[in-house]
């Protein structure tokens, strides 16, 4: 069952009805200043970090849920009041739509032939959302309307908002103009920002003081001053602040009228931040307020964020006959790659916006997914994220966005954190060919004084990992490695402590196949990289490395028709046969199938073969088999969640990828495209009832067959599964590969994809690449033209823009 369709020509998903099975949302804002919106108008927005910097109120776990964001009352006299967007009012419309676009969201409703038309975005370059309505009578007669738009403060910080009532209830001020009211809570002290929320129209009254506006007993779904059409022009002094513009319009038959919200945020230098004694200086939102007088303005900033869009994801395109396909090439995976780019694991509606700071591996993961589509903000994380590096080659596990520091709660001990600094870098180097990164200075921990090329880095990382093995030859696992839950040094007994700080960071014994199979693969990619740079002795040493690895995984980390998992700080296996539970677990065969560990033996595909017996359901790769039905505090946090849930027997989305890679890697074009589809939004979509997430992009898990409820999906948007996925089809299986010299292009596909196009843009050069795919797997090229010997595609002499590439299959 569907909640709506993807109109793949606007690049929006229409949500038909305000029920969905969850609130499905969306995001504004591109770079300092972002919003969450829902299908029906619930959110938030922040400037930069969305603990610190909330501007307005949102109450997780509220029930009625998703009551919070920016408030829209229509009442036309004698009749119920409704909302645009369907909440907060909840009246029921006549009319009902929700787009979804790239950085906006249009809701289209009506109620007794009144048309309401409300767009939401953030414009380029503007610290403020813009939500410009139209209303227009459909109608005979002549309509008298009542026109509210309502927001509710947050005071800041999000986190004290929601806990430190004794100070909080006292600080909160505002201040007021006509059509413009203001935040200014704490101004008077160390905050030089406010923000403010304004409508371009002469307004017939307002309320700041939210008792006053929503009346005794009263909520945000009928405040008493929208029921009673009267406003008392209340001014907040503590409390709860809010800011609530009241409006009447007058409408003919036909008639239409149009307003434009904004919701900013302002700054001031810290020494001029009073324009008078108390008053706070405001030259910054007047500009803003200014700007979007006029409603063209607000037409003409969307027309700029979608033109942004249109050359963004121009980047990488393919035209198929499979719309599933194009649809999340061309959009949805790439938008959900930026987004996280953007939050992280910051704010979505399962992370609250007050949680961990940046994950050294989410980001290098996630980097994957957007190098291509901004390689300058690329670099720049790339440096960020190194600087967290400690000089023996570990890393803290997190840090902080707005002091780019390390984050001491949490500290180091995650041993596969390191070696993702490498997959980063190296898939930096191959979009853009700018070796210079490799000689930017960079600190480690984030210490002056200490700075070493970023290549120094990438050595640390690897030269880490080869500095921790285990009594297998394989690496120490210390707190745990991709997977957070696999906590083989923590033995906890206390309830609610946390399985990633307690316990020894370093544990002498437990080892983990998985870092073994990255380090194989990445490890590899540095030794070419640096005999690329003409290190010839240090990528000896590291191919050395490598071998041994590849050979301690050959005799101790497999286990007759899979690789084992880990061993545990007693030194028994995890992850094979002789287990209970958890006999085979996705990670170490995607990753040491990928790095092509045993391949002489047949070993990845005898694991490939593996998962397909045992992890693979309907809704995708399963994480592990048979899942954990009790506790084992030598296992950890894997063993807390019920089975079929999260790290437990989920399918974990982020990484069905690596199992799909894995198979293009064996020429399995069918196993690889099945893989992908399983998981994969535009295909899940006809079962969203079920999937109950947003039908557009990725969710981090979905419960597995041991669940009660398979296939039902948690935590979507802020998850490595995008970026993952987006490298599996775009360069495994569509196998369009950024190589140091060229673009090197080895499809590997399913038989249902028979002809398609991509096109390409790469180092300054279009590449329009036609596929025929005749079922087999080594391609044969021609460029403009001539036969080309190989799948490299050298880059084209100065000066030549275009190159057209013919493969056949
Ligand atoms: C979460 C974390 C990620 C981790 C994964 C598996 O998605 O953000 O870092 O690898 O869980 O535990
Ligand atoms: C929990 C989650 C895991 C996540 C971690 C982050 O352990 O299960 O997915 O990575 O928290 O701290």
């Amino acid at each position: 069952m569907k909640f709506g369709y993807f109109d793949d020509e606007n690049r929006e998903y229409v949500v038909e009805t305000p029920a969905t099975p969850l609130p499905w949302i969306n995001y504004l804002g591109n770079q300092d200043f972002f919003g969450l919106i829902s299908n029906t108008g619930g959110g938030y927005c922040f400037y930069r970090d969305a603990k610190l910097r909330r501007l307005i109120r949102y109450r997780y776990q509220n029930v009625p849920a998703d009551m919070g964001g920016r408030f829209f009352y229509l009442r036309e006299l004698g009749k119920t009041p409704w909302s645009p967007a369907f909440l907060p009012c909840g009246t029921a419309l006549d009319r009902y739509r929700c787009r979804h676009g790239l950085g906006y969201t249009v809701f289209e409703s009506e109620k007794d032939h009144l048309a309401a038309s409300l767009t939401a975005f953030i414009p380029l370059h503007e610290t403020c959302e813009v939500h410009s309505l139209t209303l227009k009578n459909n109608g005979k007669q002549e309509k008298e309307i009542e026109l509210w738009g309502a927001v509710e403060w947050c005071l800041w910080n999000a986190a004290d908002d929601a806990a430190n009532f004794q100070r909080n209830l006292n600080t909160g001020e505002v201040e007021t103009e006509p059509s413009v009211i203001y935040h200014t809570t704490e101004y008077r002290e160390r905050r030089d920002h406010y923000a403010w929320f304004s409508v371009n129209t002469h307004t017939d009254g307002f309320e700041t003081d939210r008792d006053e506006f929503l009346g005794p007993f009263g909520d945000w779904r009928a405040p008493r001053r929208v029921t009673a059409g009267q406003s008392k022009n209340s001014e907040a002094h503590g409390g709860a602040p809010i800011a609530a513009h009241r409006i009447t319009v007058k409408l003919e038959p036909g008639e239409e009228a149009r307003y434009v919200f904004l919701l900013g945020y302002a700054e001031n230098p810290r020494d001029q931040k009073f324009s008078a004694p108390g008053v706070v200086r405001k030259d910054g939102a007047r500009r803003v307020v200014d700007r979007f007088l006029n409603p063209a303005a607000a037409d003409a900033a969307l027309a700029e964020l979608k033109s942004y869009w249109t050359e963004l994801l121009s980047v990488y395109t393919v035209s198929s006959k499979e719309p599933r396909l194009d649809r999340m090439v061309n959009i949805w995976n790439q938008y959900q790659c930026m987004v996280t780019f953007n939050m992280s694991r910051s704010a979505s509606y399962f992370e609250s916006g007050m949680g961990r700071g940046m994950g050294f591996r989410d980001s290098c993961q996630d980097l994957l997914g957007f190098v291509h589509l901004i390689p300058d903000r690329a670099r720049e994380r790339i440096l960020d994220i190194a600087a967290v590096q400690k000089p023996d080659g570990s890393t803290y596990h997190q840090y902080q966005p707005l002091t780019k520091r390390g984050n001491n709660d949490i500290g180091s001990g995650f041993n596969d954190d390191p070696l993702w600094l490498v997959a980063a870098v190296c898939a930096y180097l191959r979009e853009t060919g700018d070796f210079s990164i490799l000689e930017e200075l960079v600190p480690f921990d984030s210490r002056p004084g200490s700075e070493a090329p970023l290549l120094e880095h990438l050595r640390c990382s690897v030269h880490f990992t080869m500095n921790h093995l285990g009594p297998h030859g394989l690496p120490l696992i210390g707190r745990a490695d991709w997977n957070d839950c696999l906590n083989l040094n923590c033995f906890s007994e206390e309830p609610g402590e946390s399985f990633q700080v307690t316990g020894p960071s370093d544990g002498a014994v437990a080892e983990s196949v998985f870092i073994a199979g990255m380090f194989v693969k990445y490890g590899r990619e540095y030794a070419d990289l640096c005999r690329r740079l003409k290190l010839g002795d240090e990528a000896a040493r590291v191919d050395q490395a490598v071998a041994d690895m590849e050979k301690a995984v050959l005799t101790d980390g497999w286990d007759g028709a899979w690789y084992l998992r880990a061993y545990d700080a007693a030194g028994n296996p995890v992850g094979g046969e002789s287990c209970a539970e958890g006999q085979i677990f996705i990670e170490p065969q995607g990753f040491c199938a990928m790095a092509g560990i045993g391949g002489a033996e047949g070993r990845p595909q005898k694991a490939l073969d593996s998962v397909r017996k045992h992890l693979l359901g309907d809704y995708g790769v399963e994480l592990l088999t048979p899942c954990y039905t009790a506790y084992h505090k030598e296992l950890g946090e894997i063993t807390s969640y019920p089975p079929g849930y999260k790290e437990n027997g989920s399918v974990f989305c982020h990484n069905n990828p690596w199992i799909s890679i894995a198979e293009t890697e064996l020429g399995r074009g069918e196993e690889a495209f099945d893989v992908y589809r399983r998981i994969c939004p535009a295909w899940v979509e006809e079962r969203s009832e079920i999937h109950r997430t947003e039908p557009y992009v990725y969710s981090q898990t979905v419960a597995g067959r041991a669940a009660a409820r398979p296939g039902e999906a948690k935590n979507s948007w802020l998850t490595g599964t995008s970026a993952w996925s987006f490298v599996n089809i775009s360069q495994a299986i569509l196998g369009i590969q950024p190589d140091y010299d060229g673009l090197r292009i080895r499809p590997c596909l399913p038989r249902e994809l028979g002809e398609l196009t991509v096109c390409r843009r790469f180092r300054g050069v279009d590449y329009t690449i036609h596929i025929r795919n005749g079922g087999g797997h080594r391609p044969q090229l021609r460029l403009n033209g001539l036969p080309l010997a190989g799948d490299l595609v050298p880059l084209p002499p100065e000066g030549v823009k275009t190159c057209h590439v013919e493969v056949r299959l």
